[in-house]
């Protein structure tokens, strides 16, 4: 399985930040890492982030609306997000789910209509901080999973990303164990449901990942790869990251 590394810039870049996607593209492209790299910035710059990607890595979104089109103010469609040379999306990030009150069903359509536009959704799922306290991320993390990954889901058309709420953006991360076990929780999960041919779908860990703790992270069994907000926005940093990838044994 080809590991992915993803990053996801948030609500930050403008056109300068396009410089950015020149230089990961030229080192992707001349390092030939063991690994796919996306990024996904603002959509205010997908389109022309994919232009000067040019095919080197790939570009995504981090949102779509489900509908094709319609009165829905402010969203953008996963044809739309295609249209602007777009292959993947990101959907119910933790920070959609909390402030933008994202269920799981709003998800699961949302990982639909990637999938009706021919994108590749990364689901995201994750615990609170009380949820993990309360010995309970193992259950909130599989009924995110049944009720957020639509039915038909496969290595081709989705990604899952296990990003502990507590984690993005604050330096903390979990143990390797806690990452592996929750890794192992989530792919029993999916092969409960899908069987064993999508044991190929991968499953990212996300929360600050870092150049310095990459490389431990990525090698733990099940980590698909890597979901990276903070340290995607500079190119060295992100670079560092996806050397960090294991070879495949
Ligand atoms: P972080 O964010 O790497 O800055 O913790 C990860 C994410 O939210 O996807």
């Amino acid at each position: 399985m080809r590991q992915l590394i993803a990053g996801n810039w948030k609500m930050n870049g403008i056109s300068a930040a396009l410089a950015d996607i020149e230089t990961i593209s030229e080192i992707a492209a001349t390092s030939a890492p063991d690994a796919d790299i996306l990024i996904c910035p603002p959509a205010t710059l997908i389109w022309r982030a994919a232009q000067t990607a040019a095919g080197r890595i790939g570009i995504g979104g981090q949102d779509c609306h489900p509908e094709i089109s319609g009165a829905f103010t402010g969203d953008i469609s996963a044809e739309m997000l295609r249209d602007a040379g777009a292959t993947a999306v990101i959907v119910g990030h933790s920070e959609r789910r909390q402030l933008h009150g994202e269920s799981n069903s709003f998800v699961s359509a949302k990982a639909s209509a990637a999938w009706r536009a021919g994108l590749l959704a990364i689901i995201c799922v994750g615990e609170t901080e009380a949820e993990r306290a309360s010995g309970d991320h193992l259950g909130v993390c599989k009924d995110q999973l049944s009720g957020s990954v639509p039915d038909g889901a496969d290595s081709t058309n989705t990604v899952v990303a296990y990003e502990p709420v507590w984690a993005i953006g604050t330096g903390k991360t979990p143990t390797m164990d806690d990452i592996g076990s929750m890794h192992a929780h989530i792919r029993r999960c999916l092969t409960a449901r899908f069987g064993s041919e999508s044991n190929a779908i991968r499953i990212l860990y996300g929360g600050s990942v870092k150049p310095t703790n990459a490389r431990e992270i990525l090698a733990v069994p099940e980590v698909g790869g890597a979901l990276v907000g903070g340290a995607s926005l500079k190119a060295e940093e992100f670079h560092r990251i996806f050397s960090a990838v294991p070879p495949r044994g």
